[in-house]
Parts: structure tokens; C-alpha cells; sequence
């Protein structure tokens, strides 16, 4: 079966960065949000990416603009029709996502695939929504879409092995590589790297290392590109928490229990660089020096 059209819904950071990837490896999309203001947004944002693209030379003015002739945007989901391929990417939240798979169940036609971009969603559930579970499938993209590499090909319970594939092929034809994980909480890349997170804040809570000393220990040591500290506060302290409840939850082991230092920063508005301090403080989102909490005096 042949991909030519895909149906974005969600035009956020992660909607849009999936439409924009789409559209520079041939496919059309169509990009859809509930709100106007955010479909102006995304389209707005993919417009300006590929204008950088064309200032460094990576792209002529012509293909950008063979580009966005691919992209058509629209509020209502009923233009999804004739869609081969829907990518969700709405907040996180199953009832949401739910909706949104049980709506478009009845828009589509039968040969239409339904991926969702959740990050930690059970597919079987999700796939539970609607008509056709054996072809609901996750495509878990990292941000910033067209700059990571990495598709985690996610299978439910009844996803059928063509339609793993099918969005492989996908995946690679966007220039990404795909990895294949079993519906299981945080997948492959999260199961890992979140509780690696939460334990960068426990031994700065152990009061072993100061912020800085982490985040060069991990950067330094590790190669990491980026520290645990500075990484949490990207992602958000909130959303890190939540993950950590819900492993801890699933999955049963103290392992995965999100550390004290960790509630004890969400509890104090303190939600890493989206509320201007976390384990860093931030001025118009770029870090400007460690929290003063953790200045010893
Ligand atoms: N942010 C990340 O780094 C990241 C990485 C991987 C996966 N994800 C996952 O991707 C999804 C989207 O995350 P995001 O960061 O792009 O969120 P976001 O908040 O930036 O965007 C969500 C968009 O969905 C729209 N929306 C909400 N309900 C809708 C509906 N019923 N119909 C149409 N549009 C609707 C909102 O208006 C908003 O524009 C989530 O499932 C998240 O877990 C996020």
C-alpha cells in the first residue's frame, strides 16, 4: 500500500514539526488543529524553517515553495477523507485521543492508518477506540522533528505486522531511522532516559553533586550533548513527574519512585525553563545560571 496523503492532527510543536518533515520528503499533508490560532502558528513556523533552510543554501526557493503547495491546513477533521495515513498529535491525554481516533474511525476510508504520536499512551487501548485495531500503530518522533533522526515504530496488542511496515516505510522515507518497541510504558527511549533523569535529580538531592557538577558529569563523561539537570528542565518537571508516577505505577518497582527534590520543584512552580526556572534559571527561554536554591552560601 502506497502513502501519498497524511492527515496531521495536532498543530503544536510536534504536529507541525511532523507536517513540515512530511511535506520536504514528498508527501501531502493536510494539517489540522481545533484552534485557528495554532494552525496559523504551525504553518507559519514551518514557513520560517524552510526559509532558513533557503538562506543557507540547503534548499532553493522553488522547493521551498514546492513545499508548502504540499501543505493545506483545516480546522475541520472531516477533510481527512481521503487521508492514507493519520498522525495524531494532540496533547496527551487517551479520553482526548480517544475522540479523536473514534471520529475519524467513521471519516476514513477502510485502508487508512491511524499512528499517534503518544509518548506514553498504551496503543492497545488507543487501538481499543476504534474499527480497525490491527491498523492503529505508534509513530513516537522526537523533538525537534526534522532535526532527530530516531521514528519508534510502537505495535499494540492486534497491530498487524503489515501495518508496522507500511509506517517503517514511512518513517525512512522521511530520513529517519525506525526502531520497533512493544506497547509497554515510555517504549524503548523514554523507559530509559526518564528514570536516568530522575536519578540525576536524586543525586542532587543526596547532596553527592551540585547542579553544575551533574550536568558536566554526564556531558563529559557520557558524551552526552546536553546535562540530565538541563534536560529535565526542557522537558518540563511537571511532565517528568508524571511519567515517573506512571512507571512507577505500571510497572511496580521503587526503581522508578520520582524522587523527593523532583515533587518538591513541581510543588513549587518550579517546572524547568516553560516557567522560567527549574534547576536553571532562563530569561526569554535561553539559561542564565543556576537556580539560587541550589547556591550554596
Ligand atoms: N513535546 C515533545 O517533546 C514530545 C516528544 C514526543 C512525543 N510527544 C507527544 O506528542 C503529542 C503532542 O505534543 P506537543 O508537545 O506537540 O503538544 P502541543 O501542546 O504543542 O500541541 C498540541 C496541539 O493539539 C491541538 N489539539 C488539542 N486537542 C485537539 C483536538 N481534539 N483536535 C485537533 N487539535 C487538537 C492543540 O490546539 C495544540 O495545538 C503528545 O501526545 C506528546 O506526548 C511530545
Amino acid at each position: 500500500m502506497e502513502i501519498r496523503n497524511i492527515f496531521v492532527v495536532g498543530s503544536g510543536l510536534m504536529g507541525s514539526g511532523i507536517a513540515q518533515t512530511a511535506i520536504q520528503h514528498g508527501y501531502n499533508v493536510t494539517l489540522n488543529d481545533q484552534s485557528k490560532a495554532a494552525l496559523e502558528r504551525g504553518q507559519a513556523g514551518i514557513s520560517k524553517r524552510l526559509d532558513r533552510l533557503v538562506e543557507k543554501g540547503r534548499m532553493t526557493a522553488e522547493e521551498k515553495q514546492a513545499c508548502m503547495d504540499r501543505l493545506t491546513t483545516s480546522v475541520s477533521v472531516h477533510t481527512a477523507a481521503n487521508a492514507d495515513l493519520v498522525i495524531e498529535a494532540i496533547y496527551e491525554n487517551l479520553e482526548a485521543k480517544r475522540a479523536i481516533f473514534q471520529q475519524l474511525d467513521k471519516i476514513c476510508d477502510a485502508h487508512t492508518i491511524f499512528a499517534s504520536n503518544t509518548s506514553s499512551i498504551s496503543m492497545t487501548s488507543l487501538a481499543a477506540a476504534t474499527s480497525r485495531p490491527e491498523r492503529v500503530v505508534g509513530m513516537h518522533f522526537f523533538s525537534p522533528v526534522p532535526v532527530m533522526s530516531l521514528v519508534e515504530i510502537v505495535y499494540g496488542l492486534r497491530t498487524s505486522k503489515e501495518v508496522m511496515d507500511i509506517v517503517a516505510g514511512v518513517g525512512e522515507h522521511m530520513g529517519k531511522r525506525t526502531i520497533l518497541a512493544k506497547d509497554k510504558p515510555g517504549f524503548i527511549v523514554n523507559r530509559m532516559l526518564l528514570p536516568m533523569l530522575n536519578e540525576a535529580v536524586q543525586v542532587l538531592d543526596e547532596d553527592i553533586g551540585s547542579v553544575e557538577d551533574v550536568d558536566e558529569g554526564m556531558m563529559r563523561g557520557c558524551n552526552h550533548p546536553m546535562g540530565p539537570l538541563a534536560l529535565a528542565d526542557m522537558i518540563g518537571l511537571d511532565i517528568l513527574l508524571e511519567v515517573m508516577e506512571t512507571f512507577y505505577l505500571d510497572l511496580g518497582d521503587t526503581k522508578y519512585r520520582p524522587s523527593h527534590l523532583l515533587r518538591k520543584m513541581v510543588a513549587a512552580g518550579y517546572l524547568g525553563r516553560k516557567s522560567g526556572a527549574g534547576f536553571y534559571l532562563y530569561d526569554e527561554g535561553k539559561k542564565i545560571g543556576v537556580n539560587p536554591i541550589f547556591v550554596k552560601h
